[in-house]
């Protein structure tokens, strides 16, 4: 692409101010911008009146399966999940390409230490969480690790220093999640480098077409995976590929299983499974009316009820069908760093612009069927989002302790 191509292109796209530092930038420096302008998808900004939160369906109740029948049956499911599990037909794949902006660290989410007395970094319990599986059934279960461009090497660098924290190098994958531009909230381009606009990574939901172009599909029908528990990094207490939910999953025939947690309270804010227009999917809280906060079950429970925790085990042969176009874009608020009026990096404070991204939950909707299958929040669920307060390492310290994990 030749400057005037691209000063022609950003110029109708009303974004030209991304040339302001074109004269100071050596040749090197110039090719790249070029080729970064080349190969970014600036459709996205002008994509904001199809975004998400608009326009939904008709809701209705989809019944979890709860622990009373998780135990009952618990013989039944273990035993499909451990067949399932040794016949190599099951795949993790760890969501780590997210910015953990909130968590307030500039290295990757997994490489933070809540240790106490030890060091006890959060790659560490997520990956000893899934080794717990591939000990109970002596199987390697294959593990794909998304990063994104701009937390790679230090994942990598980290993970192989750490021996993958005693996982079979083998048997792990990393692939890198694509890109989307971010703006300010005047719909403006940032620039992180007078060479280059501010980019974040596409979102979570962006793991599968991502995969695809990065050709591990071919893994998995080389390897004969069937199912796949994606999972987000920084929930240090979840089970991964547990066998009960892997046999619950598999037994119940659907295309994806979510696990789920009770509500802690009716107007907890927290996205609930249900059904739109007939097909699985998730309410926000805010979207809640007072009709369906109320409405219960036949056992007189309240029928929007189980919260989801970004863990889901998809049937692989259903995901070729979820189109990357129909994925709604959310528009989220973030702190964008950016070069500010004299030349020098600003890594904001608060909030300063927009990224866009496509959510795993949106993937959900396009999928026929949905097993939502509660797990005990205590036991299960202890994601790191803050520094402190709700969501917090604060928060996951006290809950790892409360199941017997020295700190
Ligand atoms: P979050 O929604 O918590 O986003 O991600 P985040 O970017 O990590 O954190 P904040 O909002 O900036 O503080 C939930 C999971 O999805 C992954 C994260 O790594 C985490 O495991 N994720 C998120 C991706 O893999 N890619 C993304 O583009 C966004």
């Amino acid at each position: 692409m030749t400057y005037e191509n691209a000063k022609e292109m950003m110029t109708a796209l009303g974004q030209e101010h991304i040339f302001k530092y074109w004269d100071e930038l050596t040749e090197a420096e110039r090719k790249a911008l070029l080729g970064q302008i080349e190969c970014t998808d600036f459709s996205v900004l002008s994509r904001t009146e199809h975004a998400a939160d608009e326009g939904r369906g008709v809701f209705s109740p989809l019944a979890a399966m709860q622990r009373d029948e998780i135990e009952a049956r618990e013989k039944e499911l273990h035993d499909a999940g451990i067949k399932t599990i040794k016949a190599g037909k099951t795949a993790a794949l760890l969501l780590a390409g997210g910015m953990g902006t909130r968590l307030g660290s500039d290295d990757p989410k997994g490489m933070f230490d809540i240790g106490l007395t030890k060091p006890v970094y959060i790659f560490e319990r997520v990956i000893g969480n899934l080794l717990d599986v591939v000990r109970e059934t002596d199987t390697w279960i294959r593990l794909f690790i998304m990063t994104s461009e701009k937390n790679h090497e230090a994942t990598v660098a980290f993970l192989k220093e750490k021996n993958f924290f005693g996982y079979r190098e083998d048997r792990v994958v990393f692939f890198k999640q694509d890109m989307a531009p971010a703006c300010g909230f005047d719909g403006k381009l940032l620039l992180e480098a007078k060479n280059r606009i501010s980019t974040s990574p596409n979102g979570n939901g962006g793991w599968y077409s991502s995969m695809v172009r990065a050709g591990l599909d071919k893994i998995l029908a080389e390897e004969g995976i069937e199912w796949i528990d994606i999972f987000a990094v920084d929930n240090v207490l979840q089970r991964i590929c547990d066998p009960c939910f892997v046999g619950a999953t598999v037994l119940a025939d659907v295309a994806v299983g979510a696990k789920v947690v009770r509500k802690a309270a009716p107007d907890e804010k927290v996205g609930v499974m249900c059904l739109e227009d007939g097909r699985p999917s998730i309410v926000e809280y805010y979207e809640l009316s007072e009709e369906m906060m109320n409405a219960v079950d036949e056992k007189g429970e309240p029928a929007y009820n189980y919260g989801v925790i970004l863990n889901y085990l998809f049937r692989t042969s259903e995901l070729p069908k979820v189109a990357d176009d129909k994925m709604p874009l959310h528009i989220v608020r973030k702190k964008i760093p950016y070069i500010g009026g004299d030349g020098i990096l600003v890594k904001p404070e608060e909030p300063n612009g927009f990224k866009f991204e496509q959510l795993v939950l949106d993937m959900i909707h396009q999928l026929p069927s949905c097993l939502p299958y509660e797990v005990i929040r205590e036991r299960e669920f202890a994601p790191i989002k803050n520094a402190t307060g709700i969501d917090s390492v604060e928060s996951a310290r006290e809950l790892l302790k409360l199941n017997g994990i020295e700190l």
